[in-house]
């Protein structure tokens, strides 16, 4: 069954001679509890697709469906929510928040919408990506790898369908990259759910069950890996 249903999505930034087309015309369906590697060069629109997927931009033209909602249907408040619950986000530079624990960073997005957390759930996730050790410590105190990790806590808190991570392992060691890497899929596998990744990295392309290569905002090439 497939999660993400995307049809003849178009985006172009900026008018007139500097109008550049992030997205040239994507049609892609992505399969629900599989791990989905994103390549291409850069500037092919890998990162303008996933934002599109999660919510945090729109297309100019073409339909978006994730759990069967279609994005084009919902209101500003609603795509929040949507944002919130149904979708995860790890980003390659962490983003953090300096001035809050381990802790307070994993729980900030629910604390924030002041949504109750599931107390059990913090525990099992916090002792899965090894952290229950360190909820007390404040992000600079941490490797990049741990900071990582607090990130991947922070995005499966609120148990999304949807983990969208952009180059989670950019700014990682290769040792850590792995580690990091085997606990965000043994994570989405505990939890069945849908992970999208934009990577350079082709040991961790090869751990996907399919890749997806994106050139000039399209999609060039697609297959099991
Ligand atoms: N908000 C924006 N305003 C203007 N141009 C943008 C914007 N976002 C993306 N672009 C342009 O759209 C194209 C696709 O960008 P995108 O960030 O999706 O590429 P990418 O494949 O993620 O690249 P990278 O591997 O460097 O992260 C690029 O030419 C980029 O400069
Ligand atoms: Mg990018």
């Amino acid at each position: 069954m497939d999660i993400i249903t995307i049809h003849g999505l178009r985006k172009t930034f900026g008018k007139g001679e500097s109008a550049v087309k992030a997205l040239d015309g994507i049609d892609l369906a992505i399969e629900k509890g599989k791990f989905t590697a994103v390549i291409g060069v850069s500037g092919s629109g890998k990162t303008t697709l996933l934002n599109m997927i999660g919510g945090l931009d729109t297309p100019d033209e073409g339909e978006i469906l994730v759990d069967g909602v279609n994005l084009a249907g919902l209101s500003e408040k609603e795509l929040a929510v949507f944002r919130r619950k149904q979708v995860g986000f790890v980003y390659q530079n962490f983003n953090l928040i300096p001035t809050l624990t381990v802790r307070e960073n994993i729980l900030f997005p629910l604390s924030l919408a002041g949504e109750a957390f599931d107390r059990a759930f913090f525990d099992e996730i916090s002792g899965l990506l090894g952290l229950k050790q360190r909820l007390h410590a404040y992000p600079h105190e941490l490797s990049g790898g741990g900071r990582q990790r607090v990130a991947i806590a922070r995005a499966l808190l609120a148990k999304p369908s949807v983990v969208l991570a952009d180059e989670p392992t950019g700014n990682l060691d290769s040792k850590s990259s792995q580690n990091v890497l085997g606990l965000l899929k043994l994570s989405v596998e505990t939890y069945g759910q849908t992970l999208v990744m934009i990577t350079h990295n082709l040991e961790i392309v090869q751990m996907a069950d399919r890749v997806v290569r994106i050139g000039d905002g399209r999609i060039q090439a697609q297959g099991e890996t």
